[in-house]
């Protein structure tokens, strides 16, 4: 518990203390597009050396990734790792200027390998219940960023790893992707959402099934049951995510941040409850300046110029 407050404590001294942000310039593997010249990134310091938070730039401009890089524990989610992950989200949380996020990953042959078993043997039963909860609403807060989130996955995402995946709103992955909550095998459950999670993606059938035998699927299992969006050959899914972000970044800023909404908040609710939601939200994009580039854009043939006004 004394942990879990010092690093509740240490985030908001680190989020006041947040320095400014640099410049560089890197080179992503094998991403086949004609943007692949403008890839500079503006990297900003974050609490954890492991989870990088990166703003792309000119015409990528809108796009943000948040990158685990903790190979020496295959991205395991330890204390300071969910911390570098929740002042990441938050940063994200703040940037009107983000319109889409990807979750990907710089260590080979994995997304993340889940709660870090390490740190977890060391701790109370008081801390491990601390750190969970924390864990937990660190992925609410995934969940209920008003953009939309791709999680990009190579390799494993396994307990904690695939709860985050199944907090953000895409999944993409390659075809060695190994997907799995394992936790039932550690004679514990999976307790940062993926037992409620997962059975309102697949069904309660399926999510069964894994959790009670925290199986490891393949990429194009996981395909095949609706686990993800897409299943790419291996070493492709960041490529595909970002042809897919790129796809986002291009629509109206508030028509996005609406459809996300309704639909989010809507599928809980009864069929005319939920269609008042649509109305409302439909109402935020009407008298805007993105509706009418919209229009006026289709009327002279060219592409629309979006500024989220
Ligand atoms: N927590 C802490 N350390 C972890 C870890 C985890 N969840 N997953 C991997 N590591 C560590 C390993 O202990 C190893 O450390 P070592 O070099 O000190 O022995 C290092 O990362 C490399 O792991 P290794 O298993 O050798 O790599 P691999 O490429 O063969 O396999 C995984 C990668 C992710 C498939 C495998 O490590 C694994 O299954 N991890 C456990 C995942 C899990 O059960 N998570 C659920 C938690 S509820």
């Amino acid at each position: 518990m004394a942990a879990l407050t010092a690093l509740t404590k240490s985030l908001g001294y680190h989020c006041a203390k947040r320095s400014k942000i640099s410049t560089f310039s890197q080179n992503f593997p094998s991403h086949n597009s004609r943007f692949q010249t403008l890839r500079t990134l503006i990297l900003e310091p974050s609490l954890s050396e492991s989870v990088k938070l990166n703003r792309l730039s000119d015409y990528d401009s809108g796009i943000v990734e948040v990158n685990l890089d903790r190979p020496e524990a295959k991205n395991a989610i330890g204390k300071d790792m969910l911390s570098g992950l929740r002042h990441a989200f938050e940063a994200v949380d703040r940037d009107s200027s983000a319109r889409v996020v990807m979750i990907s990953s710089s260590v080979p042959k994995v997304f993340c390998a889940g709660a870090d078993l390490k740190e977890r043997k060391k701790m109370t039963a008081a801390e491990v219940h601390s750190f969970v909860n924390y864990l937990r609403s660190t992925f609410s807060l995934i969940e209920e960023l008003q953009i939309p989130t791709i999680a990009v996955i190579e390799g494993a995402a396994l307990g904690g790893g695939l709860e985050m995946a199944l907090s953000c709103d895409l999944r993409i992955c390659g075809e060695n992707a190994l997907l799995g909550l394992p936790e039932t095998g550690l004679a514990i459950i999976p307790g940062a959402g993926g037992t409620q999670r997962l059975p309102r993606l697949v069904g309660k059938s399926i999510a069964k099934d894994i959790i009670f035998t925290g199986r490891r699927m393949g990429g194009r299992d996981a395909m095949s049951m609706g686990l993800v969006n897409y299943c790419v050959p291996a070493g492709e899914a960041h490529s595909k995510a970002l042809e897919i972000a790129r796809e986002i970044n291009q629509k109206g800023p508030i028509a996005i941040r609406m459809a996300k909404r309704a639909i989010n908040e809507g599928i809980d609710r009864e069929m005319i409850s939920a269609l008042d939601l649509e109305e409302e939200c439909y109402e935020q994009t009407l008298n805007t300046k993105d509706r009418l580039e919209g229009l006026a854009a289709f009327a002279e043939k060219r592409k629309p110029i979006y500024t989220g006004e």
